[in-house]
């Protein structure tokens, strides 16, 4: 063995080099993906809810949304810039279409396609009918998945199809808060725990979809601390709180229960799709950071309430929800980790997109551009 682990080392050392120079040319002020295809909810939709009749007129068309970056509501759901807007900006490449902006060609979708709907599950309708639950809106996984398909076939014989898979970034997540806020309803984790398994397999389905359909690159981020979310910490009645964080253990315990059994899944995965880069984004760790040292990272040292919504220990009050009348935003929102109780701000997801453009694989970035591309995005 030792002669082959020696080997090892050496070529370990050298890819970043190698790499360095090959994608050197190419990859001048630019890079080596030609777009990202995304799928997910809230924490991902650039566009998509704006434009379906079930969310079209929700809080995130409305300001304050896009107060800080955009200047008017953009769909998303934050002041600002999601992570997604961030990697894209990083990376040099454009900003994915939002899928139901709706497109004729391939020429539209060529460069990349954003399938992620605020308010959608991992899990399907019958899934949820089964269970005696109502999921908030009408999409899950199962139809970005067929949304996805459609757009394969525009884009032409197979083999183009399988270049512009191989040269574009896959991004499937965050996707799981939906499915476990409509489980917590009557404040018990309990059934939010029987999901994991299944949330889990829906998320294999989808790799397994875009590695067959020839991506190679795939991020795959993992469920958020919940138990640190204003909503929750304002209306699940339940548990003790972190005496470090104040956040609820129940629902963190659950976020990590999600996050080992995914983490389960892609090294399955990984074993069984070995031309395929699988990385999982840990966002559980990100934003626990930040919760817990938010000074370190130039947030307010109150990072668990919101900056926009209602009154009252967190900022959070379902009925006057930000956006709605009455309500108002902090004059700093970056200061604050969650914009409106559920989503985060641009300030978080600007960590949160650093956090990823560190992960350590070569396939991703190599290590030189790697620091150039943090700092394109102000990472300190
Ligand atoms: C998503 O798929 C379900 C069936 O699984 C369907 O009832 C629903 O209308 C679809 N949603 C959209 C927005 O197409
Ligand atoms: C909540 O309680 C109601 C009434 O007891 C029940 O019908 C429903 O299935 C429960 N929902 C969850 C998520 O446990
Ligand atoms: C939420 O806001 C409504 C309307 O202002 C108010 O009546 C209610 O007491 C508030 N709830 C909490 C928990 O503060």
């Amino acid at each position: 063995m030792a002669p082959f682990s020696r080997f090892l080392v050496a070529v370990t050392l050298l890819f970043p080099v190698i790499g360095g120079v090959a994608a050197g040319g190419r990859d001048h002020g630019g890079t080596r993906y030609s777009g990202i295809f995304s799928f997910g909810d809230s924490l991902t939709d650039t566009g998509n809810s704006l434009r379906l009749a079930a969310t079209g007129s929700g809080p995130s068309s409305r300001p304050p949304y896009g107060e800080t970056f955009f200047r008017r509501p953009t769909g998303r759901a934050s002041d600002g810039r999601l992570v997604i807007d961030f990697i894209v900006e990083a990376l040099g490449i454009p900003n994915p279409r939002p899928y139901l902006a709706g497109g004729k060609s391939a020429g539209d979708f060529r460069r990349g396609v954003n399938f992620a709907v605020g308010g959608a599950t991992a899990l399907g309708p019958d899934f949820f009918s089964s269970r005696g639950l109502k999921p908030f809106v009408p999409v899950s996984f199962i139809n970005q998945t067929s949304w996805f398909k459609n757009v394969l076939h525009l884009l032409g014989s197979v083999h183009e199809r399988r270049r512009i898979m191989a040269q574009s970034l896959f991004v499937v997540g965050e996707i799981g808060v939906n499915d476990y806020l409509v489980a917590l309803g009557n404040n018990t984790a309990r059934e939010a725990r029987t999901l994991v398994p299944h949330i889990v397999a829906a998320v294999h389905s989808v790799l397994t979809e875009v590695i067959a359909a020839g991506a190679r690159t795939v991020l795959v981020p993992g469920m958020i601390p919940l138990g640190c979310e204003p909503q929750l910490l304002a209306l699940y009645k339940r548990g003790d709180h972190d005496p470090e964080s104040g956040c609820i253990t129940e629902l963190n315990d659950l976020a990590q229960m999600h996050n080992r059994a995914l983490n389960g899944m892609l090294r399955e995965l990984r074993l069984s799709h070995p031309g395929s880069t699988i990385l999982y984004v840990d966002l559980y760790s990100a934003i626990a950071d930040i919760i817990v040292s938010p000074r370190k990272y130039g947030f307010m040292n109150k990072p668990l309430a919101a900056c926009c919504g209602g009154r009252g220990a967190y900022n959070f009050n379902m009925t006057t929800f930000c956006g709605a009348a009455g309500t108002t935003a902090c004059t700093n929102p970056s200061e604050y980790v969650s914009w409106d109780g559920v989503h985060f701000t641009e300030a978080a997801n600007r960590r949160i997109a650093c956090a990823t453009l560190k992960i350590n694989s070569p396939t991703l970035l190599n290590p030189w551009t790697a620091e150039a591309r943090q700092r394109v995005i102000g990472c300190a």
